[in-house]
């Protein structure tokens, strides 16, 4: 079930029927009882400008630690590899719907890893989220694309976004985008050049390597092609 509302703080789920989606019940009860790292609507009032104080489960300096967001991490595959082969790092999964929010944040679980914490929210609100300057990275591989000239309002890249996220991030900050959709990406590509972006070919943080997705292998197994972009906020 995803959320569409763009107002993040917004209480979804005072207008849900709780029984009719067992994961909206799962949801409710992780975030009350904190059985699992995850936020929803008003409790994310809390978050702006404190992120990484609420990784409580990590060790070391947390206000040192980069934080990077993954937009539409689905059921946390990419997540998950990115904070496991980086320790050293805070990760921030969000996605739309309560399902995949349940099933990152139990993988990560799975998986032992601390440093990841995942929250329902719709993208469109993301100015809500984030304080400017809070962010050392966004990961967007595979947005759903909305390729209907009508659905156009619903994708993630547009003019507000870019500029959004490049407020939101620090001075070393990255935005790094991975779509099937050749379109999308080259009017993704002019949104973030207008925004003030710069092209770069190696990212602070994940400069050692790259990272596969769900989508990503679903691509390559069929031969498709796909199309990748890394900015960052000034020139290296
Ligand atoms: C095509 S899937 C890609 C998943 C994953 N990133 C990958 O590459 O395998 C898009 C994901 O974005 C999520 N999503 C779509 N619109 C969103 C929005 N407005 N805000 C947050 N997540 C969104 C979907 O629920 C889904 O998990």
């Amino acid at each position: 079930m995803p959320v569409r509302s763009s107002d993040v703080f917004a209480d979804i789920v005072s207008k849900l029927d709780n029984d009719s989606n067992a994961f909206v019940a799962k949801l409710v009860n992780a975030q009350n009882s904190g059985d699992l790292p995850v936020a929803m609507g008003p409790r994310l009032r809390e978050f702006p400008g404190q992120w990484r104080s609420k990784f409580t489960n990590v060790t070391g300096d947390r206000q040192a630690m980069p934080l990077i967001v993954e937009i539409g991490c689905h059921t946390g595959h990419t997540l998950c590899d990115m904070a496991e082969r980086h320790p050293e790092a805070l990760f921030v999964g969000v996605d739309i719907t309560f399902k995949r929010v349940i099933h990152t944040a139990e993988r990560a679980r799975e998986r032992g890893l601390k440093n990841i914490f995942v929250i329902l929210a719709n993208a469109g609100g993301l100015s809500q989220l984030f304080q400017d300057g809070e962010v050392d990275g966004f990961v967007t591989f595979f947005p759903d694309p909305w390729v209907k000239k009508k659905h156009a309002h619903y994708r993630l890249y547009s003019e507000v976004f870019c500029s959004t996220v490049y407020r939101q991030l620090s001075r070393s900050g990255f935005l790094w985008l991975k779509t099937d959709q050749e379109p999308y990406f080259q009017t993704a590509c002019e949104y973030a050049k207008s925004a003030g972006f710069c092209e770069t070919a190696s990212l602070p943080v994940f400069a050692d390597g790259d990272f596969s997705s769900l989508f990503l292998r679903r691509f390559e197994l069929k031969n498709l092609p796909w199309y990748g972009r890394k900015w960052t906020k000034f020139d290296a």
